[in-house]
């Protein structure tokens, strides 16, 4: 009789002990990853069945022009290694190089497009108007500048970099522009008339100040908003009344730039997509983007990261509502913000 509860804790042991076993025998076949601990989440609705559409490679802008899906940022691309990434990029395939005056690179970005002999028409070239040369008279200097450097007859997109203008020469803000930003948007309207840019656009701009320039008469409307898109920072809001209003957005920052990418590749749902899926974290994020209807601008430096940035795949949908729901459930972190350091005293994505 008394060795009956010693029985119970025997039986009670092995159980525990295959269970442990079980949960630890990870992954299994054929891509089928269990996790256990966090509940039991089966990975087999990841695989890929090799019916999946190709990603779209291009998408339509509100004024019917096709605009390639990924391009390589050159944001934070270094002098002496900016020029050699173009050149692989182009190589590897992109069609879309997404850059700005402020980046301080253009020169060496034209001298690697003329050195790769690329067709000019069959690539997009994207800049920006930094933000002391909002004032209408300064817009064709400061675009004439970037040409030149570009080497190039005209640019397919231009976007107005901030949605705050700079007094010229200092970085003190100029009220009336910022408020009020049509001076600035009637003469790059007449920079496409005159045939030095495709297409205009805006970049960093909220809902708010969208409707803002979007009130006017506008004879162009905004095809483009260029803004901050990352697993910490999603702006589901903002991708939704994007579509609803069509005005494509593109992510910039797509991989958390360099101060977080290593934790947007780490975290645990984008590794168990990629391991399930048998790409890299990069690509699982990379993918996300495009099935979420965005322009997609990772920056490298690195041709062989370059090459596997460009090579995406069409996630299952499983897979793409896990990275869209771990990206949106926790609370929003943006990556960039300039607030503060341009001293405007308010938060520039909030008001
Ligand atoms: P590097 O230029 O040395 O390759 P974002 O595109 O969000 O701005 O992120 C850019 C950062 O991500 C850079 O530090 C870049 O480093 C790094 N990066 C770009 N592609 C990859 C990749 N496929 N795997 C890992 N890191 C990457």
């Amino acid at each position: 009789m008394a060795k009956r509860p010693q029985r119970i804790w025997h039986l009670a042991g092995a159980v525990i002990l295959v269970i442990g076993l079980l949960c630890f025998r990870q992954p299994i076949a054929d891509g089928v990853r269990r996790v256990c601990g966090g509940g039991n989440v089966a990975h087999s609705e990841y695989t890929l069945t090799g019916n999946e559409a190709a990603p779209p490679a291009f998408y339509t802008l509100n004024n019917g022009a096709k605009i390639p899906t990924v391009a390589l940022g050159v944001w934070q691309a270094s002098p002496g290694e900016v020029g050699a990434a173009v050149k692989d990029a182009l190589a590897a395939g992109y069609k879309h190089i997404d850059g700005a005056w402020i980046y301080r690179n253009e020169a060496e970005v034209g001298e690697a497009l003329q050195e790769s002999g690329v067709d000019r028409s069959s690539i997009w070239i994207t800049s920006k108007l930094w933000n002391t040369f909002h004032a209408p008279e300064d817009i064709e200097e400061a675009l004439d500048d970037t040409l030149s450097k570009l080497q190039t007859e005209y640019l397919d997109l231009y976007l107005m970099h901030w949605p705050i203008a700079f007094e010229k020469g200092t970085t003190n803000v100029d009220w009336d522009l910022t408020e009020d930003p049509l001076p600035t948007w009637r003469k790059l309207e007449e920079m496409v008339k005159k045939g030095k840019v495709k297409n205009i656009g805006v970049s960093n701009f909220n809902i708010r100040r969208i409707k803002n320039l979007t009130a006017n008469a506008l004879e162009i409307k905004p095809v483009i908003n260029q803004v901050e898109l990352n697993f910490f920072n999603p702006q589901p809001e903002l991708v939704a009344w994007a579509k609803e209003n069509d005005i494509l957005l593109e992510a910039y920052s797509p991989l958390g730039s360099t101060n977080q990418v290593g934790r947007s590749l780490g975290q645990k749902d984008v590794k168990a997509v990629a391991e399930a899926l048998g790409v890299t974290p990069a690509q699982v994020i990379i993918s996300w983007h495009v099935q979420r209807g965005t322009v997609v601008l990772p920056k490298s430096v690195h041709k062989n990261r370059i090459e596997e940035n460009l090579d995406i795949i069409t996630l299952p949908q499983a897979a793409f509502d896990a990275i869209e729901e771990a990206a949106t459930s926790h609370t929003p972190e943006r990556v960039i913000n300039p607030s503060k350091a341009w001293k405007l005293g308010f938060d520039l994505f909030d008001d």
